[in-house]
């Protein structure tokens, strides 16, 4: 069976850490100056494994084998949420590298852009599985300050270049290494997670609008507060939702604004960015009738309460064959601790599985940290993860 080189990898994984070193872990905003680098740097690394390696017009940045044959493509997202882990995606990428360097053959390697979506979801992959449009590209627009997408991607260098597309002739099947990001296999001493499922996951705005006005002379029988409205609204909803709930339904309000935001105005507006996630399109869709009614009830009160779509991801099951092949591979390096689970994290994975067979492994995050700077995994699990990868991909590839 193939024998990573554990020291290369271990190299590289911390090379690509340097991009937007922030205490322990990085900021790397999609398309930031640091971003672009570590994608120039990592299609300088593809090349130099022999890979026919280019960044696309989305920012993907690609290796493929030049040897003849179907491949298995491999890899992860390259950048990182604001301030958050070093290997939140990042050792998806380097394990592919390093398969790629170890199995010399068969195997091409992808950094996707924007999986933690400062522009929108999952664009890279989408793109390179021909599920993202130029009118969606048109709208897209930085999370943070919206700059268009069209104008980081020019900024970056990457605009008017093609769009490299997923060629399924070509590509017979898609793998992805990723930490858990949770405390479950740390928590019951395992080493590999065999990723059964990927939640989908449902995005919302809600807007409130109410009257700014005079925090003191404003007597309270007569205030519209947007801030009130939001707060009664999301105490609604976290009374309402585990009624509903399925065992690893889970929900998340990540934003909360309040307009003008100073403490001796009643705040007229306010917005709060809530989603929910679940591997059950059907609890999917009664927990977002659920949550329309309410807003529409909310809406019966003193401020006037909207809601929009930001955007949803499908439930994708992984691979069967694909999952015995990781399990097969952890059975021979670390019997016996491992666990076939579903993933609580979005993952490109989830849109490649669309368009080929795909699968995942996991390995323990340290505390279940993740999406923060201490997020972390033992060097000695990393090293596992990337030879349980090589051991499938070659599993798969029949060598
Ligand atoms: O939020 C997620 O599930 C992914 O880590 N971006
Ligand atoms: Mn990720
Ligand atoms: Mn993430």
């Amino acid at each position: 069976m193939p024998q990573i080189n554990s020291a290369r990898m271990l190299a590289d994984l911390h090379a690509l850490r340097q991009f937007g070193l922030y205490r322990t872990g990085v900021h790397r905003p999609t398309f930031s100056p640091q971003d672009v680098e570590s994608r120039q740097w990592l299609a300088t690394r593809f090349a130099e494994a022999g890979l026919d390696a280019s960044i696309d017009g989305i920012g993907n940045v690609l290796g493929f084998d030049r040897s003849p044959g179907r491949k298995l493509l491999l890899g992860s997202h390259s950048e990182t949420q604001p301030h958050a882990g070093w290997l939140d995606g990042a050792m998806g990428v380097i394990f592919g590298l390093e398969v790629a360097r170890t199995l010399r053959q068969g195997i091409d390697v992808a950094a996707w852009a924007d999986e933690e979506g400062h522009f929108g979801a999952f664009i890279g992959s989408r793109s390179f599985c021909g599920m993202l449009d130029e009118a969606e590209i048109d709208r897209l627009k930085y999370r943070e300050d919206g700059t268009p997408l069209r104008a980081a991607l020019a900024r970056a260098g990457f605009a008017g270049r093609p769009r490299v597309a997923i060629d399924p002739a070509r590509t017979r099947g898609y793998l992805e290494a990723h930490i858990e990001q949770g405390a479950t296999l740390e928590d019951a001493g395992l080493r590999i997670g065999v990723v059964t499922a990927i939640v989908g996951s449902h995005r919302f705005r809600i807007v409130f609008e109410g009257v700014q006005n005079h925090a003191g002379t404003t007597r309270m029988a007569v205030r519209k507060d947007a801030g009130v409205a939001l707060v009664r609204l999301a105490s609604a909803i976290y009374d309402r939702f585990p009624v509903l709930a399925g065992e690893r339904t889970v929900w998340t309000t990540g934003q909360i604004t309040l307009d003008p935001g100073a403490p001796s105005i009643v705040p007229g507006g306010a917005e709060m960015l809530f989603q929910f996630r679940d591997t059950d399109p059907a609890m999917l869709a009664r927990l977002t009738d659920e949550l329309e009614a309410l807003v529409a009830r909310a809406n019966q009160g003193p401020c006037r309460v909207t809601i929009a779509e930001r955007g949803r991801s499908v439930p994708r099951a992984m691979d069967g064959g694909f999952q015995d092949a990781i399990e097969r591979a952890a059975e021979r390096h670390t019997p016996g601790l491992h666990l076939r689970m579903p993933s609580g994290a979005g993952h490109d994975a989830q849109v490649l599985a669309e368009r080929v067979p795909a699968g995942m492994l996991f390995v323990p995050s340290i505390g279940g940290i993740s999406h923060h700077y201490a997020e972390d995994t033992k060097e000695e699990d990393l090293v596992l993860g990337c030879q349980v990868l090589a051991d499938a991909a070659a599993d798969i590839l029949g060598r």
